[in-house]
């Protein structure tokens, strides 16, 4: 079994990226950490647990911060929908949380793990980066941090230059990068290029006929319309899920190890992760950034996790 501890702002992709991993036979997930992003942090956390439920699991779910460390929180209801779950109606209240703060969380979990224990994070870094402030060492106890964030190379989502979840704290972000975490960055890039559903791949995957499958497709409401009228995709994305296929699987995607540096300006300098492909800066590498992946070992992950 490997152990993986996931860092989750949960809304519709998330939770499709939370079931990969919650159903996986040889994946043990220690702990879901929740940060403020796609939602509220209250409603992210009973999303989250609302998926554990689904999934039958038993992983406890932490809350931790509402907002970024120096800004205000910006949420992405327009995104996800209200509830962040494509507002189809889902009964996502009233269930309990771990006691604790996420942050302590993510450091028992990794000190208790130290050398056999996943990151895979999946919204904004402020948890992470709280975390990595009380306790510098946790960068060397975690075998390998996987983020959903940033771009590798192309347009952003949230602005022209930057992704969500490095836009929504750009400062918790650039302690990340910085921290000395051996981290494989899977851009928002990858995700429109190779996780986009048309409704003929959507039905494929709800096709496979369990309440699983027609979850983390009918979730996808809110998303699917936003993608088609503002990213100009002929579907969903789901960037979450194939940050954690790599995390599954490394062999999913191919990398190139460069220097990034997280932009902590203001107006379209906030939040660029600016890649070093050339080598110019004479920074040393520190992120695999991911520049393709093999959709179909993507999708045929997925379907055995729904299955
Ligand atoms: O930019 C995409 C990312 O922002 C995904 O993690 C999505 O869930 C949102 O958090
Ligand atoms: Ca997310």
């Amino acid at each position: 079994m490997r152990k993986f501890i996931i860092d989750t702002d949960t809304a519709s992709d998330d939770a499709v990226a939370l079931v990969m991993a919650l159903r996986h036979p040889e994946i043990d997930v220690r702990a879901i950490t929740v940060v403020g992003g796609n939602v509220p942090l209250p409603q992210a956390v009973q999303n989250a647990l609302y998926t554990v439920e689904l999934c039958g699991a038993s992983a406890p779910v932490y809350a931790g911060c509402a907002k970024p460390l120096l800004r205000d929180l910006e949420t992405a209801e327009d995104v996800h929908g209200n509830d962040g779950m494509g507002d189809i109606g889902l009964p996502l209240s009233g269930r309990a949380q771990a006691d604790g703060h996420a942050a302590d969380a993510l450091r028992r979990v990794i000190n208790d793990n130290a050398g056999d224990i996943t990151l895979v994070t999946l919204g904004p870094l402020t948890n992470v980066a709280l975390a990595l402030l009380r306790e510098p060492a946790l960068a060397q106890r975690v075998s390998h941090c996987y983020i959903m964030g940033g771009i590798g190379s192309g347009h952003g989502n949230i602005t022209p230059t930057a992704e969500f979840n490095i836009w929504v704290d750009p400062e918790a972000a650039k302690i990340v990068y910085e921290s000395g975490l051996d981290i494989t960055m899977v851009g928002w890039d990858i995700s429109w290029k190779y996780a986009t559903f048309d409704a003929e791949q959507a039905a494929d995957i709800r096709n496979v006929g369990t309440a699983l499958a027609e979850f983390v497709v009918d979730i996808q409401a809110t998303l699917t319309e936003f993608s088609k009228t503002e990213n100009a995709l002929p579907g969903f994305d789901l960037p979450d899920p194939i940050t954690m296929a790599a995390a599954l699987d490394r062999d999913i995607c191919k990398y190139e190890k460069r220097h990034v540096e997280v932009m902590t300006g203001a107006g379209l300098a906030r939040g660029i992760t600016v890649v070093d492909w050339l080598g110019v800066t004479g920074r040393a590498p520190n992120i695999h950034v991911a520049t393709s992946a093999d959709r179909a070992a993507f999708v045929q992950l997925l379907k055995q996790s729904v299955s």
